[in-house]
């Protein structure tokens, strides 16, 4: 996530001086060589004279707490933080009560400037700290704040994941057009086009959701009985709520 976020800062300026602090240097992917990207491996060997504007943490949840102990010293500082389920009071604690902090929660499109980006900052943050974050985080695609914190678990659970249920549909539509006799390549390939074909569409025509599938059932026609099909009895719509559900309460345990 960090570099899905990188790389587009890196192509659009986004500050004069980046810094990237990771023990994994080829996450990197040769970023570091671009003018105004350096990288060291540790806080610590952080020149004492960097004071960043904004500082950004893209690791595990579950080794988040031990990396941010690390930068209590920058003190005027904005956080950012794009860790799955840890709340903002974990940040206060771990940081100071009187820091900055925004909760970011993208996806991976951000990599071809098309994220989903939620976002809820702490009490602390000012009205210059909400235009810098909507500024950084605009580079990769579009941005909304919540206001109510607890949300951010079912936000998570629908665009932080949600690449990766349009991926796992793309998958099974490739295995069972090959089950239905279509040799496996191509069926793959069918699949991977007919969504990226369907998004692209869709960015162009903009139509709510609905009609764009109902667009395409024509009465009587075969997409008509294919969506009977999974709209009976809610069966589909009742298998991704158990999937939204398991994603929010896997953030809510990560946040305990
Ligand atoms: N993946 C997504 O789609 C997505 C979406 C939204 C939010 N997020 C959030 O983004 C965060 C990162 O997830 P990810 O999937 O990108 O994980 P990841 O691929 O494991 O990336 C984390 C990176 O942090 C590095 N790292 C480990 N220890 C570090 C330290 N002490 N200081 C600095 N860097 C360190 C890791 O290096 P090593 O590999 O050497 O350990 C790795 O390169 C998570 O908190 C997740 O909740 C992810």
């Amino acid at each position: 996530m960090g570099f899905a976020m990188l790389q587009p800062w890196v192509s659009k300026h986004a500050a004069e001086n980046i810094w990237v602090v990771t023990p994994d240097a080829a996450s990197l992917r040769g970023l570091q060589e671009k003018e105004g990207v350096r990288h060291v491996a540790y806080p610590n060997t952080l020149p004492s004279d960097v004071k960043p504007d904004v500082i950004v943490f893209a690791v595990k949840p579950q080794i988040l707490e031990e990396v941010i102990a690390e930068y209590t010293a920058y003190r005027h500082s904005l956080f950012l933080s794009v860790a799955a389920g840890k709340k903002l009071d974990v940040y206060e604690r771990k940081l100071s009560p009187a820091a900055r902090i925004v909760r970011v929660m993208p996806n991976l499109p951000a990599k071809v400037g098309e994220a989903a980006t939620l976002l809820v900052g702490n009490s602390q943050v000012t009205m210059v700290d909400i235009k810098n974050t909507e500024t950084l985080l605009g580079m990769l695609g579009t941005t909304a704040w919540l206001k109510d914190e607890s949300l951010m678990d079912a936000a998570t659970a629908l665009s932080g994941c949600g690449p990766a249920y349009f991926y796992l549909l793309s998958d099974i539509l490739g295995e069972l057009g090959h089950e239905m006799g279509l040799p496996k390549d191509l069926s793959t390939a069918l699949a991977k086009q007919t969504m990226i074909g369907s998004a692209g569409l869709w960015k162009q025509d903009m139509l709510p959701a609905h009609t764009m599938h109902q667009n395409i059932a024509v009465k009587g026609g075969l997409t008509e009985a294919a969506l009977q099909e999974l709209t009976q009895n809610d069966a589909l719509k009742a298998l991704m709520r158990k999937a939204l559900v398991a994603a929010s309460e896997r953030g809510k345990k990560l946040s305990d």
